[in-house]
């Protein structure tokens, strides 16, 4: 018996991606089937289904799941699920599709073939209605919002078999690791408590105090980052995994800690991602997720703490994995060394604030960045790919 967190739903992993035997044959098949382009987003979707991330899905969401999830977070099953999974066309092409005909899903960027799915339905949605549930705000410049402005007026619903992961294997080989992997390598070290570590920054000082904490309560820490598609301005991720390695070899203990990432992009949905977070690492089999500052958000669209509160608002059993809630963490100058406002006595004219956007800026400009604030050797890494730009 395993003493991970069970699968999302109580059941299996349930990867989508066919076996290898079988893709070839079905590539071929594929390619006379009528191609449905995607997003770069819907793409990722494609990639996190076929590697078993959102088990228990078999696919992309028709309008009742579509609705259940912006309004309930339940889909119509009674699943538990904070985000909708969708895939969208134009009007042309979705007039075009007949009724339970299967269709190749391609990547709109590469053109690569990625999945077949049988179209079960077409339906068009309200985009205030989804935004306004999901994002907690209709404003064009929220770039989730953005996002969902921009996509196709109808979506399309059906079973999806994936026939390719992209790139990633390969171009994140050993960094790339499927729920499978990752339950199979927390089982091998006996670790039952582990935390998760969203991110999608190079990590800082209160990074590294966020996972030391969690080090502290927990068999072991899986530093978790995104490998989709982010906002421009954000650090690119091979620059951001030797950051990350520079952090764990100088001041971790060996063992304590695994880097690895994911192919999911980013919406910034901060309540509602910060849920979509958990859930995913409970495939992960990771029993907490680090939940500090602002989790997930972008600009001031959401509270410091939001991501925290809305755990808290869930019935109980709908998420197995818990947050590992942290107040903000910051240098203080008196107590020499990192603290949150529950161990620090002192006030913030002893306090180093730091956070990912202070510190992008301060390396686009050139400015040094004490060690208080990052890791000499982190910013090295961050310094030269800053002066290739
Ligand atoms: S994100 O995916 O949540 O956008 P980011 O890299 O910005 O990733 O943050 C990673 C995690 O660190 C999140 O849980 C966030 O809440 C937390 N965090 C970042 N900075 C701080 C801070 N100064 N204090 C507490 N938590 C923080």
């Amino acid at each position: 018996m395993s003493k991970l967190v069970q699968p999302h739903g109580g059941g299996a992993l349930k990867p989508l991606l066919l076996p290898e035997i079988e893709r070839k044959e079905e590539l071929k098949r594929a390619g006379s089937l009528r191609p449905v382009p995607m997003t770069s987003r819907e793409t990722s979707d494609v990639i996190m289904l076929a590697m078993g991330a959102y088990t228990p899905l078999d696919g992309f969401m028709g309008s009742k799941d579509w609705r259940g999830v912006c309004a309930e977070m339940r889909t119509e099953s009674g699943l538990f699920w904070p985000i909708p999974i969708t895939l969208s066309c134009s009007r042309e092409l979705a007039k075009a599709i007949k009724d339970d005909e299967e269709v190749a899903l391609v990547d709109g960027d590469t053109g690569e073939i990625m999945a077949t799915m049988v179209v079960s339905e077409k339906y068009e949605i309200d985009r205030a209605f989804e935004c306004q549930h999901i994002y907690r705000t209709t404003d064009p410049k929220h770039p989730g919002v953005e996002k969902v402005n921009e996509q196709g007026p109808v979506n399309l619903a059906g079973r999806v078999s994936c026939l390719s992961e992209g790139e990633y294997p390969a171009k994140y080989k050993g960094l790339y690791l499927r729920p499978a992997e990752s339950r199979a390598i927390f089982a091998e070290k006996g670790w039952s408590r582990v935390a998760a570590f969203q991110t999608r920054n190079p990590m800082h000082r209160s990074h590294e105090h966020l996972a030391k904490i969690a080090v502290e309560v927990c068999d072991g820490v899986f530093i978790h980052q995104v490998l989709g598609k982010l906002k421009p301005g954000d650090i690119p991720a091979e620059i951001r995994t030797k950051a990350i390695q520079a952090m764990i070899e100088g001041y971790f203990v060996p063992g304590t800690v695994i880097q690895a990432g994911y192919p999911i992009e980013m919406r910034y949905a901060g309540p509602r991602e910060a849920l979509i977070h958990a859930l995913i690492r409970q495939n992960f089999g990771c029993s907490h997720l680090i939940v500090g500052r602002d989790h997930a958000g972008v600009g001031d669209y959401y509270g410091p703490f939001d991501a925290q509160h809305i755990f808290d608002t869930l019935a109980p059993g709908a998420l197995e994995t818990q947050p590992l809630k942290i107040d903000i963490t910051f240098f203080c100058k008196k107590c020499y060394g990192m603290a949150t406002a529950k161990t620090c006595p002192h006030g913030k004219e002893d306090q180093v604030n730091i956070s990912g956007t202070k510190q992008r800026e301060m390396l686009s400009k050139g400015e040094p960045i004490p060690p208080e604030f990052s890791r000499p050797e982190v910013v090295a890494i961050l310094r030269e790919y800053y002066a290739s730009l």
